[in-house]
């Protein structure tokens, strides 16, 4: 299939042109900048995006692209340090500039380029560099400015390589997805190969050709990622060959248990296990408050878990399953540059257990190429309900995270009450599917209050609500005042220990969606 190569050095938008490049309909791929790319790159790849990144090309550990990029002949674009990396690559001058150039830039063209077929002259570009473009390279030429007169497209006379210094996938940039779909369609000829039927076929292909006869044991949730992986599963191999396992770990929400069971068992799975592990789950999580700390453990146990019971019920799996998608290879640092930051290590992808099955080709994981919303369309394909396929994501760690420090039965207790009226409220209101993910935290802290005559000291529950596309950033649900107070007032009527409610008002970034 038709590709776009990104190669990332460490921006926080980088995920975005991968996005925006398949919403097109072109299949993308993001690879670390210091890829190898005599292994990452294949006939398919008809193009090759140099991202932005937080260094500066002067840097001592700047990072550096494989130097065979440029002599591939494969139309190459730079965005932002993409941009400054080429240039300085082939001996022009990068330096930093008094000011950052931040925000919104008018560009102004100096002649006319495929790359911004359909977009005006003065159009918006959305900024962020301290630095810039001093002196161009041998054969390059500059054929744009922003409205400070600061280099904003650069090109290559005979090669096939240009850069850009603003963000085309940052939204603000007018047309810029326009921009990313000239890159590319028309420059690099792409075809648009990628939807949710291609994908299917293939990766059931490759499910059936690693697993064979050989019997698979998934661990699900009940959520839509491993709800599909599962479906994916029974209609890719022989059903009699898929194990499920859901292990309540005591830290899911209210009522989830029986309906997980419900929903699994109307998918066909002929083998389907439920294992109640909660006393071991709180056990092991007594007297501990740190949030990584925690999806260690509850992470651990959960494979702990999965082996022990799969020795019991004499289970003889070769191949684990789990529903990890991008987006959580990338946020635990895996798939993009040495020097990403791991900023929540999602458990299902950092555990050592799992990392050693992984590394001994053991873990099938058929939705890591795939953004949420592209597991939601699969989920709808595959006939999936549509209460299933529009649930609101739950982390693996499930409560454990949602209860800020040490977890106990009393307080997965209350957050579970309580987020079983909040969430039964917006289903209610009609809100719950304009939502991306809606939930409750129960706070550290305790609160004054009155009840009655009497005074009452009870605990502060957060309520969270947020719109996203695909969890990378967020921006907080504007709930009427209305709504709020309702709500607050249900749960504070109904679950006596919890004092005081507050709402989150923070996006993403500089916030996480969960608070842990
Ligand atoms: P953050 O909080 O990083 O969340 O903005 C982004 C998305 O990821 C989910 N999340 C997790 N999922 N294990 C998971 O399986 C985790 O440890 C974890 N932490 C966050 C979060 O709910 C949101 O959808």
């Amino acid at each position: 299939m038709d590709t776009i190569l990104i190669l990332d050095f460490g921006s926080q938008t980088t995920q975005l042109i991968g996005r925006r490049i398949r919403d097109i309909g072109v299949y993308s791929k993001i690879y670390p900048g210091d890829a190898d790319l005599s292994r990452v790159l294949t006939q398919d790849v008809k193009g090759v995006i140099l991202s932005g990144s937080p260094s500066s090309v002067y840097d001592q550990d700047a990072p550096e692209p494989d130097e065979s990029v440029y002599s591939l002949n494969i139309p190459i674009l730079g965005i932002c340090y993409g941009l400054q990396r080429i240039i300085h690559d082939h001996g022009g001058k990068v330096s930093s500039l008094e000011k950052k150039e931040y925000g919104r830039a008018k560009i102004h063209f100096m002649e006319s380029q495929a790359l911004f077929n359909g977009i005006s002259d003065g159009f918006i570009s959305w900024m962020s560099h301290g630095d810039t473009i001093e002196r161009v390279a041998p054969g390059f030429r500059i054929a744009a400015y922003t409205e400070n007169n600061l280099p904003a497209f650069i090109v290559h006379d005979e090669k096939k390589i240009s850069g850009i210094q603003f963000h085309p996938e940052v939204t603000h940039t007018q047309g810029g997805c326009r921009i990313l779909e000239n890159f590319s369609l028309k420059i690099c000829g792409a075809k648009k190969e990628w939807n949710v039927e291609t994908y299917l076929g293939q990766i059931r292909k490759q499910i059936s050709n690693r697993v064979g006869k050989k019997e698979i044991l998934l661990l699900t949730s009940g959520g839509v990622d491993s709800t599909v992986a599962a479906v994916l599963l029974l209609s890719a191999l022989r059903p009699q060959k898929v194990h499920l396992m859901y292990i309540d770990s005591g830290l899911m929400r209210k009522m989830e248990t029986e309906e997980v069971r419900t929903l699994l068992e109307s998918l066909g799975a002929e083998h389907l296990h439920i294992i109640n592990a909660s006393e071991r789950f709180l056990k092991a999580l007594r007297g501990v408050t740190d949030p990584e700390e925690k999806r260690r453990i509850i992470g651990d146990l959960f494979i702990r878990v999965q082996d022990e019971e799969t020795r019991k019920l004499g289970i003889n799996c070769a191949y684990l399953a789990q529903g990890t998608l991008y987006t959580d290879m990338i946020e635990s640092g895996k798939g993009v540059g040495k020097k990403a930051q791991v900023i929540k290590s999602h458990h299902n992808v950092r555990s050592p257990l799992v990392e050693e099955k992984r590394e001994q080709g053991l873990v099938i994981e058929p939705l890591s190429d795939l953004y949420k919303d592209e597991v939601r369309a699969l989920g709808r394909h595959l006939g999936l309900p549509t209460e299933t396929v529009k649930r609101h994501p739950f982390p693996g760690p499930g409560l454990g995270v949602r209860i800020l420090g040490e977890v106990t039965r009393e307080k997965c207790e209350i957050l579970k009450e309580a987020d079983f009226i909040y969430i039964h409220e917006l289903k209610r209101r009609g809100l719950y599917d304009q939502i991306w993910q809606a939930f409750t935290v129960l706070l550290p802290v305790r609160s004054v209050g009155v009840s009655g005559d009497s005074r009452r000291y009870g605990y502060v529950l957060a309520l969270r609500a947020v719109i996203s596309k695909d969890g990378m950033t967020a921006d907080v649900y504007p709930f009427s005042a209305g709504d709020l107070l309702e709500i607050s007032a249900k749960i504070t009527n109904s679950v006596k220990e919890i004092g005081r409610v507050v709402y989150d008002i923070s996006s993403k970034p500089p916030a996480t969606i969960e608070w842990e």
